[in-house]
């Protein structure tokens, strides 16, 4: 009902009367009234006067109605502890393809290798479930194409140069602007549920305690609508996913990576790597060519370069 509420609202652009929302809606004018005060009491600016609404302003905030046609699929929390924890709950309890767990701020968000994720208000924070009929051997692909599509997306909105920098991170002028963590689970080595986790520094600043890091804000100068950038995401994340096209993911990642042909080094759970970073395997493992001249390939771990 707020969906559509705000979508009539917004269309119009101008005063609509009691009348004609709840003859639009097919509810009473009481109703239209009520979810008008609750769309107020959600931050949204809503002049109500004796002839009718005007919306003023929204707030930026993530909420599922926001997201019309995927709103049964949007958990939003304001806060959380992590979108992962929640995300894993519902996977088990079988929860749809492509839910979306989203949060305003995480009280304890988790990055790769036990990291902390920074998770103040004013970035973008979400869990997505999938459930892609793959074997478990591919699913890193599945974030690989993620990191891409999200890299295409901040370049075509934002005009940035968005790299990637293996695994999954996006960085802007060599600073981390999202990074992504992806958990699955299996069932007879195929795929059961893939979570992947991504956090985008959209209108935070987490350069106060990270100065490898850097947001939106930061680089230009102005705030950015969270909702924008998470819906076109989705949309062409979705997209790409159906087409089950997933032989040409690796070569896109190719095209974006700021990794490929440099000096890096690798720190994984239990040893540290340090050579060039000569290619990516099929699943995106890397492929480092050590002083000794050795080929090593690392599945999983943490890239300096
Ligand atoms: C990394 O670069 O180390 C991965 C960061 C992943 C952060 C996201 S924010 C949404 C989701 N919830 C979490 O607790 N972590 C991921």
């Amino acid at each position: 009902m707020k969906s559509r509420i705000l979508k009539i609202l917004r269309s119009e652009n101008k005063i609509v009367s009691g009348e004609e929302l709840s003859a639009a809606l097919k509810v009473s004018r009481v109703s239209v009234w009520k979810h008008i005060q609750s769309l107020q009491g959600s931050g949204y600016r809503i002049v109500a006067g004796p002839k009718g609404y005007r919306l003023e302003n929204s707030p930026d905030a993530l909420f599922a109605w926001e997201f019309a046609e995927r709103q049964s699929n949007i958990h939003y929390f304001p806060e959380t502890s992590s979108t992962m924890d929640i995300a894993r709950d519902l996977a088990r309890k079988g929860c749809p393809h492509y839910t979306i767990v989203i949060a305003g701020r995480q009280k304890k968000g988790r990055g790769r290798l036990s990291r902390i994720w920074l998770s103040s208000e004013g970035g973008l924070y979400f869990t997505l479930v999938l459930r892609p009929d793959i074997p478990a051997a591919h699913a890193s692909r599945i974030t690989f194409l993620a990191s891409v599509v999200l890299a295409q997306t901040l370049r075509k909105l934002y005009n940035i140069d968005a790299k990637v920098k293996w695994p999954n991170d996006i960085l802007v002028g060599g600073k981390k602007i999202s990074g992504m963590l992806s958990e699955m689970e299996a069932e007879a080595d195929m795929v059961s549920f893939i979570n992947i986790g991504i956090g985008v520094n959209v209108n935070n600043d987490p350069s106060i305690k990270e100065p490898v890091a850097t947001s939106l804000k930061k680089l230009k100068g102005k705030e950015f609508l969270r909702k924008e950038l998470l819906s076109v995401f989705l949309d062409e994340f979705e997209n790409r996913l159906n087409t089950k096209s997933f032989d040409d993911i690796i070569s896109q990642w190719k095209q974006y990576t700021m990794t490929l042909n440099q000096p890096v080094k690798i720190v994984t759970y239990r040893d540290t790597y340090e050579g060039i970073a000569v290619d990516v395997d099929e699943n995106g493992a890397l492929i480092l060519k050590l002083e000794n001249g050795t080929l090593q390939k690392v599945v999983c771990g943490d890239c300096f370069q």
